[in-house]
């Protein structure tokens, strides 16, 4: 191996945390088109089954601490801050339920308090460890659309 491509590959290590968010549309990238986003941020399909563990988990999605979703029963405490999810799907399309997780502030306006679970800039009241950084990955973000998709009343 030539001192050139052991140099290359040296850099290309070093160069690898800037992309975090390799194999997945960017944050900064998503594009939204009449306020939805059509394509995976991944190009494949979630995992509904994981995804109903992201929206459960405190410390993912914690999407309970403000709504209602009878799926979910045997989880003691549901918020009531936001609508009960119960038969969102038969509500918003899977483009719409995207835009809804990615970056909540375009579908329901800036004065919204569902966060934005893939977007780098997510207002002030972002908790510092999530600064710079999106709440759920793209991978998790998919997982719990998928989810959303089997919530049919
Ligand atoms: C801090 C509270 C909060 C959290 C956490 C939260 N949401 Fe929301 N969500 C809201 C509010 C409030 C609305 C209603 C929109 C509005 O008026 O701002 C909403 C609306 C929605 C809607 C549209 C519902 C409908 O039927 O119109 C979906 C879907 C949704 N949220 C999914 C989620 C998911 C999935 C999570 C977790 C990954 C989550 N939310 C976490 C507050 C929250």
């Amino acid at each position: 191996m030539s001192v050139r491509s052991i140099l290359s590959r040296a850099l290309l290590i070093t160069a690898l945390p800037t992309f975090a968010f390799a194999g997945s549309v960017n944050p900064d990238d998503v594009v939204f088109k009449d306020d939805v986003v059509a394509v995976s941020l991944t190009g494949t399909a979630g995992d509904p089954a994981k995804g109903r563990e992201i929206f459960a988990n405190r410390k993912l999605g914690n999407c309970l601490a403000c709504h209602i979703n009878a799926d979910l029963n045997e989880q003691l405490f549901h918020g009531e801050v936001g609508p009960p999810l119960d038969g969102v799907a038969d509500r918003w399309e899977e483009p719409e339920l995207r835009a809804i997780m990615i970056n909540s502030k375009v579908v329901f306006g800036d004065e919204t308090i569902m966060p934005s679970f893939y977007r780098l800039k997510n207002g002030v009241r972002t908790a510092e460890k999530f600064q710079g950084k999106t709440i759920l990955t793209a991978e998790q973000v998919e997982d719990v659309i998928a989810y959303l998709r089997t919530l049919k009343e």
